[in-house]
């Protein structure tokens, strides 16, 4: 089946999903209200969750809470008042992340301390929100957004790249453990797209990019499937397990000639 194909209609199961108001996850967002999902959207500004709220008005099922994923306490009553208009929550998606690159010449350690904060904390505090009621149900699916970035160390994006490489061994870690409890992990790690995130990335040249809604269609078959892993495109996850599997000095070797030709930045 291709990205962009109807994968099932799932009407009435309430999703809540993170970074809902931009990029990856807005498109997410509408994909997943055309197949009926009732939906907790969150984001951390309000105006960018109203307009979407206003561009699904036709919708039924559609709720908003405007938070912070770092600050725990405010996102578990977000959940608390969107399961209260929504009901109970059957699928998490934390999609809400950030991502800055780095130099050695400057290392921007507080970038990076917000990408911890954000891309692997952040997820930890959304998940923590939903748990306890997924776990009284004994059912429950959560989809974390963690990137191909976090296969190996990339040069211009140390932080980023460690931030992901963390929230992809947090969700393996939680993942035994949630599975006896009826809680599926799916991880997802998609390759470039088109986003605000992507938008000031040194290459040198044009890298091909998913369109925002493009990730959506497979964000969506990942929902729908609960694989354990899902990365795309197909492109990207043959190259990224290769380079995955390269052999430390080899892989070293590689980013070290590469890496030059490949951005406009210094690393
Ligand atoms: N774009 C890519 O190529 C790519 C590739 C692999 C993985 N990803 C991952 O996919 C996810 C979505 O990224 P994207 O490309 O769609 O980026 P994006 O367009 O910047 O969207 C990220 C969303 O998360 C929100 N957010 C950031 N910090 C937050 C916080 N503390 N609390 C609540 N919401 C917060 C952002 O709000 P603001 O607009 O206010 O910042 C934004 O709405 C991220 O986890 C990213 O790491 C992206």
């Amino acid at each position: 089946m291709k990205a962009g194909q109807t994968v099932g209609k799932n009407e009435g199961q309430v999703i809540l999903l993170t970074g809902a108001a931009q990029g990856i996850g807005r498109a997410t967002a509408k994909a997943l209200a055309a197949r009926g999902y009732r939906l907790g959207l969150m984001d951390r500004y309000g105006e960018p969750l109203e307009t979407l709220e206003a561009e699904l008005k036709n919708q039924t099922g559609i709720a908003t809470a405007q938070v912070d994923v770092c600050d725990a306490l405010s996102l578990k009553r977000a959940v608390e008042s969107l399961e209260e208009r929504l009901g109970p929550t059957e699928i998490l998606v934390a999609c809400a992340g950030v991502g800055t690159s780095s130099n050695a010449l400057d290392l921007d350690v507080d970038g990076f301390r917000r990408m911890l904060e954000v891309n692997v904390v952040g997820v930890a505090h959304s998940i923590d929100a939903v748990l306890p009621g997924m776990f009284a149900r004994k059912a429950g699916h959560i989809v974390g957004i963690s990137s191909v970035a976090g296969y190996r160390g990339m040069p211009w994006m140390p932080g980023y790249s460690a931030s992901k490489a963390a929230l992809t061994t947090y969700l393996e870690a939680l993942r035994p453990a949630l599975k006896r409890r009826g809680v599926t992990i799916t991880t997802v790690y998609p390759g470039f797209v088109r986003t605000g995130m992507t938008l000031n990335t040194s290459f040198r040249n044009p890298v091909p990019m998913l369109e925002a809604e493009q990730a959506a269609a497979y964000l969506v078959r990942a929902i729908v499937r609960r694989p354990r892993d899902y990365t795309f495109p197909l492109g990207t996850a043959i190259g990224m397990d290769i380079l995955r599997r390269l052999p430390c000095r080899l892989f070293d070797w590689v980013m070290d000639r590469a890496g030059p030709r490949a951005l406009t930045t210094e690393f």
